[in-house]
């Protein structure tokens, strides 16, 4: 299960959703009404829940580079997408993953806004996104919440630790400059990466540390060691 609330990072969740359908996993999605105003002005994509936003809109986010421009591998996400995907409208609460009994793994909030991680430590559920994250906790099962935004408020700092009490993963969207990246996009999917590892998916999206200081420089061309 992922929910893409409305903080700035809509990269972010793109990222993740690719590389969730690329390790083949049955992905739930709901995007928050806020997000929608993130979505249209970082994507241009007008989302609108259901029908409208599967495969169509799904298909545009995902297989769009960060300037806009189409992905190489835009055809195989959609195929994926097709086969994988699931929208929820966020004013569903009668939808599968409003209920503990809806089999999920997990769920990523990504990226999280401020406003849903505090529906989430006190038990809003004031909208899907938010009910599914609760569902995740009662269950016992992994929420992994990816806040963005600075400086934190102190009410944010304490809902973040009653989170982490509560047994959820907060892995803020801080991407490490030790991995080689040399474009935006790739700082993009390392954080997207770590958030995976966090959640126990698979993937390739960044380098990995290898133990070795300089080793992704030096596998630059061109770059001065
Ligand atoms: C363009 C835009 C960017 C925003 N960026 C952030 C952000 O980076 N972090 C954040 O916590 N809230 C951000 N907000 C505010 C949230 O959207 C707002 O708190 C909203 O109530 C969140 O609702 P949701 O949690 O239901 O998605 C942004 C709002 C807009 C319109």
């Amino acid at each position: 299960m992922v929910g893409v609330s409305g903080a700035s990072g809509t990269p972010y969740a793109a990222s993740v959703l690719r590389g969730l359908l690329a390790a083949g996993l049955p992905v739930d999605l709901v995007v928050s009404r806020a997000a929608r105003l993130t979505l249209l002005d970082e994507t241009g994509i007008a989302w609108r829940d259901g029908a409208g936003a599967w495969p169509g809109a799904l298909a545009d986010w995902l297989g769009a580079t960060l300037a806009g421009d189409r992905r190489p591998d835009r055809d195989q996400i959609t195929a994926r997408i097709a086969e994988l995907a699931r929208v929820h409208g966020a004013d569903n609460l009668a939808a599968g993953p409003s209920s503990g009994s809806y089999p999920t793994r997990g769920m990523i909030v990504v990226p999280a806004s401020t406003a849903s991680i505090a529906g989430i430590a006190l038990g809003l559920s004031k909208d899907l996104l938010q009910r599914a994250a609760d569902v995740t906790l009662k269950e016992g099962r992994r929420l992994v919440v990816v806040p963005r935004e600075m400086p934190f408020t102190g009410a944010t700092l304490r809902h973040l630790v009653d989170l982490h009490a509560a047994g959820a993963v907060v892995a803020a969207a801080s991407p490490g400059f030790y991995a080689g990246a040399v474009d935006a996009q790739a700082l993009v999917d390392f954080v997207a990466g770590r958030v995976l590892d966090a959640a126990g998916v698979a993937n390739t999206l960044f380098r990995r540390w290898t133990g070795e200081l300089g080793a992704a420089r030096a596998d630059r061309p061109g770059l001065a060691q």
